[in-house]
């Protein structure tokens, strides 16, 4: 064990119930999905959660001063929502107390795609910058036991995922996890695209789910019609396109 990790694991038994695991999903490029599988797969947890009397053992966290996370749970009917949900807004302090809640095990946190990013930061030295979204993505950073790293077979978000994980998830020493988003099965004929994106990941060594969350009409209306994917018809494309949030979901319990 590193002294980092050592640090850590100090750190992380003093401050919550050890039942609790916090997990971010992170991703410096905005729009590979970090809001779309936050809460489906909290949706697919809190699903799958052991049913008691009292509050919901998963919590949704959206971190982001826009409250998207919170727009989109709000719109979904109450008793169909398996998860409760809490907003930051930028403001820390909220999170770490609510881990405390031995009632609570998972924490899913949604963030920013981080715009405060210091160019010339050395290696080695924290690249997140001095903003007060700064400081609040580095409270859930310092919480997590666990990341979601969402890439595309589109290059465009390549660089920032390898960013991410190098330069802010390594240094922290959280475990990782990729997973591909937006694969469209329809369009990339012979999964060249795919194929691609899994190498990329692959030869860095980087551990990644399976397979892809594929693109999928449903989920680009799921936010303004307040849907989970645990609420997806169970037949035809729906119901693809809920296994494929399911099967991040338990891949991220085993890395637990
Ligand atoms: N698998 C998918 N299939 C279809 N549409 C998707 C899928 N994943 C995400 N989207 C859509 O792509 C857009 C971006 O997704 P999302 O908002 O989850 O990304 P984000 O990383 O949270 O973005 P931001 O950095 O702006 O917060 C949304 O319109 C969403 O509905
Ligand atoms: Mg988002």
């Amino acid at each position: 064990m590193t002294t980092s990790t050592a640090l850590r694991a100090a750190v992380d038994v003093a401050a919550r119930p050890a039942a609790t695991r916090v997990i971010v999903v992170i991703q410096q490029k905005g729009g590979a999905g970090k809001t779309t599988i936050a809460i489906n797969t909290a949706a697919c947890s809190g699903r799958s959660a052991v049913q008691s009397e009292g509050p919901s053992p998963v919590v949704a966290a959206g971190t982001d001063v826009q409250g998207s996370l919170e727009k989109w749970c709000s719109a979904v009917r109450e008793d169909v929502l398996p998860f409760d949900y809490v907003v930051t807004r930028g403001k820390t302090g909220i999170l770490s107390e609510l881990v405390q809640d031995p009632e609570r095990r998972r924490f899913i946190v949604d963030t920013p795609g981080f715009m405060d990013v210091d160019p010339d930061a050395e290696w080695g030295e924290d690249p997140l910058g001095q903003s007060p979204v700064a400081d609040a993505l580095r409270e859930v950073l310092d919480l997590a036991d666990l990341a979601i790293v969402p890439i595309t077979p589109s290059k465009i978000t390549w660089d920032e995922a390898e960013f991410t994980i190098e330069r802010v998830l390594k240094p922290r020493s959280i475990p990782f996890l990729v997973v591909i988003n937006m694969h469209d099965p329809g369009k990339d004929k012979g999964e060249v695209q795919l194929k691609k994106v899994k190498a990329w990941i692959d030869e860095r060594g980087y551990p990644r789910v399976s397979d892809p969350i594929r693109r999928y009409t449903i989920h680009e209306h799921a936010y303004e019609n307040g849907a989970v994917v645990t609420e997806y018809k169970m037949s035809g494309t729906a119901l693809n396109a809920r296994e494929d949030f399911m099967r991040v979901a338990l891949t991220m319990e085993q890395m637990l």
